[in-house]
């Protein structure tokens, strides 16, 4: 339980005149919940689309356990073990919740009647059999979110990155979406990295959190001990 399965070494990420990252180092010990935070800008997407290789870092290693995964291609990187939530695995507005799931299953099943069985039991791990028929583009938000998440699942990640997947949601939706992702790293054996404003929904949830501000790892720790860290309650939470 306490080997990294993914290590980033020193990753640096620049965009013409903008410095997104900046040396970032951290671990993801495997089957752990790491919760990402940092104010709008500071670097958290662009974190999740260098270890896909959406946008593969100017420099800096990935490990994905023996392997650095840094110039794969982002199908490579799936096949690997790594998914992603929302740009990486889009949900089609006009196919049912049913087929969005069956089309990602299709990816890894072995034919198409296991790829629909595989889609059902998701869509029922996720509360979204009632929705199953309901084209992906009327869901209400929530059932969307979960819908992202159902497809992400079939590509039987090892490690998945959730990119604010909760936001605009109730305080009720954000519980739900908790207590599943809880169940995929619980009972799936899913690490997990999770992007996440919401802070109290993180703190329940995450076993240690990294603070990003302006491309840089400000501190990684237990929830309880980043949120009295000095830097991160100017840069994050606001001087009180
Ligand atoms: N593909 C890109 N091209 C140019 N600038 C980018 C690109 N992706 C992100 N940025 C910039 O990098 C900075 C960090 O963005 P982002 O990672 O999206 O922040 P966060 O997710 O923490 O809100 C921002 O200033 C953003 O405008
Ligand atoms: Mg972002």
């Amino acid at each position: 339980m306490s080997q990294p399965i993914l290590k980033v070494e020193n990753v640096d990420q620049r965009f013409s005149g903008l410095h997104a990252l900046k040396r970032v180092s951290f671990e993801l010990i495997e089957g752990e919940i790491l919760g990402i935070i940092g104010p709008n800008g500071a670097g958290k997407s662009t974190l999740f689309n260098a270890i896909v290789s959406l946008v593969p870092p100017v420099s800096g290693a990935i490990w994905f356990r023996d392997r650095n995964i840094v110039g794969l291609p982002t199908h490579r990187i799936a096949e690997l073990g790594i998914a992603k939530t929302s740009q990486s695995v889009q949900v089609f507005g006009e196919m049912t919740a049913r087929d969005n799931v069956a089309v990602a299953a299709l990816l890894t099943a072995k034919s198409v009647s296991a790829a629909r069985a595989a889609a059902q039991e998701e869509l029922e791990f996720w509360g979204l059999e009632g929705h199953a028929d309901t084209l992906a583009q009327d869901l209400p938000l929530a059932q969307r979110s979960l819908l992202e998440l159902a497809r992400a699942m079939m590509l039987h990640p090892q490690v998945l990155l959730v990119d604010e997947v909760m936001a605009g949601l109730n305080e009720i939706e954000v519980d739900d979406i908790l207590d599943r992702l809880v169940r995929i790293n619980r009972e799936r054996g899913v690490s997990l990295m999770v992007i996440e404003h919401n802070m109290r929904a993180l703190m329940k949830i995450s076993s240690r959190i990294l603070a990003l501000d302006y491309g840089s790892v400000l501190t990684v720790g237990k929830p309880e001990e980043v949120s009295r860290h000095k830097q991160v309650i100017e840069a994050y939470l606001g001087v009180e």
